[in-house]
């Protein structure tokens, strides 16, 4: 299989706890390349964008207002299957039962919020990791 990229983000629970280091850590030592990493504010349009396939669902609000809580780092990591792989170091969506081991299993619990807050989003195919791309780094 060829080269894949994907686009990796650190949340904004993620960077507020200093975990950047830590999900960069996890992502190099997996053996993925990072080729761009940029440190950003999000607006409301560039989140409606990357959510599109969330609008409607009753946490589609509290998710854009969760995700404009603070900064984000957007990165594009690069690999063979690194699609696949990076979604499998994050581990499943909610953190309460995420496998240890993995970024949100070990790093995340429920908080209780209107949303889940669980430290890093990662494409979940080609085309995502293409669309998603272009949305946080042009
Ligand atoms: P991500 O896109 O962030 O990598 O996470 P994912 O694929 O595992 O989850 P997805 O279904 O794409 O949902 C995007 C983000 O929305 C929040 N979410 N909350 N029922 C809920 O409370 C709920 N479902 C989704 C999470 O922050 C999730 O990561
Ligand atoms: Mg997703």
């Amino acid at each position: 299989m060829s080269l894949q990229r994907t686009l990796i983000l650190v949340k904004p629970d993620g960077v507020r706890r200093q975990l950047v280091g830590e999900v960069i850590r996890r992502i190099e030592t997996k053996g993925y390349n990072i080729s761009e990493l940029k440190m950003i504010q999000p607006d409301r349009e560039l989140l409606a964008k990357h959510y599109a396939e969330h609008e409607g669902k009753p946490f589609y609000e509290p998710l854009l207002e969760f995700m404009l809580s603070g900064k984000v780092v957007a990165i594009i990591a690069e690999g063979h299957r690194v699609i696949e792989g990076f979604r499998k170091l994050a581990g499943t969506t909610d953190p309460t039962v995420a496998e240890p081991g993995t970024i949100r299993g070990d790093l995340a619990c429920d908080q209780g919020t209107k949303v889940v807050q669980n430290i890093v989003h990662g494409s979940d195919s080609p085309e995502s990791a293409e669309r998603e791309i272009a949305i946080w780094f042009n």
